[in-house]
């Protein structure tokens, strides 16, 4: 097949997962015999420094004609000034929202040999295997107003938690027909004792619930859920949630597989490429690291793991997604790892050798 795919390397180590991404990528393409035509575009803080923006038109128009976009990371300390105007999140959240991106899948399993690297005790960690379906578009994170205002002679800020129907309905359909190819259980995570769009959430999803007579429902509120994550991870199949619950839930459950660094997403929405398939961003759930970058020692597993995704839902490529996947299962079984998840007494690999690693067993 012939697909062209943006990449968006970004800030902090973004730039080093991203290569490692693409290292596996070329072989894949060799070994599968396909084309891959890539094309790499500033992002984030970068992109502030050489353009004033952090999501440059050029980046936006490139990524909307690309098949799927690989992204690595944004932001670091050097655009962290909170009185600044552009900041380099900006690009992130301009491109999830510009593509019609309003579902992030988040997938979690424990790699059976990282269990001990887990803050959690290995009994809780048996059959661990959820994802959660985090919405993307809205929220707290794009409502207005949004804003500094001065009140009573003092500064005072506000931002909006906002959804409405569709964008509740959409994002919860996506969740339900997923737990019907899992095992049909569907958590709903809200804050519907206290917010009202938390309880039109709750409605929105409850009304749906008949469409799917096979899927267990169950609602929880988030500081519950947050607490069974870690009790009972093995009970959540599939978990949906707002935009803020969802971020701050994925990296909680995240630690559970004993590193942040080990995990990819996927953001998928309506708009198709010319494959007849979505149109994603993929991207590693952690971010870019500062206290790491330019080290070349980041863990690859996240950015690489979000390629598998990349093949298997905008490429239709699901040999060439298991294959990654299983080759970075096998490195890990082989006990290699990096720095975040060596523990002591043995030497962590780099980057790139554990790219190596995990293209050395593709074949
Ligand atoms: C994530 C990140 C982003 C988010 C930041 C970098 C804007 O934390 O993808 O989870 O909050 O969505
Ligand atoms: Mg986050």
């Amino acid at each position: 097949m012939e697909a062209t795919i943006a990449l968006l390397p970004g800030d902090g180590i973004g730039p080093e997962v991203t290569a490692a991404a693409t290292t596996v990528l070329t072989t894949i393409a060799h070994q599968f015999n396909h084309t891959f035509h890539t094309s790499t575009h500033l992002i984030g803080g970068c992109a502030i420094d050489a353009h004033g923006t952090a999501l440059p038109e050029e980046t936006l128009g490139a990524c909307l004609e690309a098949d799927a976009v690989l992204l690595g990371a944004v932001g670091g300390p050097k655009w962290d000034d909170p009185r600044a105007a552009v900041r380099p999140e900006q690009g992130l959240l301009g491109i999830r929202k510009n593509m019609g991106l309003f579902a992030n899948l988040r997938p979690l399993t424990i790699h059976p040999a990282l269990a001990h690297a887990s803050p959690l005790k290995p009994e809780k960690l048996q059959g661990v295997d959820l994802v959660v379906v985090r919405e993307l578009t809205g929220d707290v994170y794009f409502g207005t107003p949004r804003e500094r205002r001065q009140v009573n002679g003092e500064w005072q800020a506000v931002d909006t938690m906002i959804y409405s129907e569709h964008e509740i309905r959409r994002v919860a359909h996506t969740a339900f027909k997923m737990a019907r190819g899992r095992r049909q259980k569907l958590t709903s995570v809200d804050k519907a004792n206290v917010l009202e769009s938390s309880r039109l959430w709750r409605q929105v999803v409850m009304e749906l619930a008949p469409e799917y007579p096979d899927i267990t429902l169950e609602h929880l509120l988030v500081d519950a859920a947050a607490m069974h994550l870690i009790t009972r991870p093995a009970s959540f199949d599939v978990i949906v949630t707002g935009n803020l619950f969802g971020d701050i839930l994925t990296d909680e459950a995240s630690v559970l597989s004993g590193s942040l660094g080990n995990l990819p997403s996927a953001s998928l929405g309506d708009s198709l490429n010319r494959h007849g398939r979505p149109r994603g961003l993929y991207e590693p759930i952690h971010g870019s690291a500062p206290d790491i970058a330019g080290k070349g020692v980041a863990n690859p597993i996240g950015t690489i793991g979000s390629l598998a995704l990349l093949l298997r839902y905008s490429l239709g490529l699901e040999r060439e997604a298991a294959a990654v996947e299983t080759a970075i299962y096998d490195t890990l079984s082989a006990g290699h790892r990096t720095g975040d998840l060596a523990g002591e007494g043995t030497r962590p690999l780099n980057t790139q050798e554990m790219t190596a690693q995990i293209v050395g067993r593709l074949g």
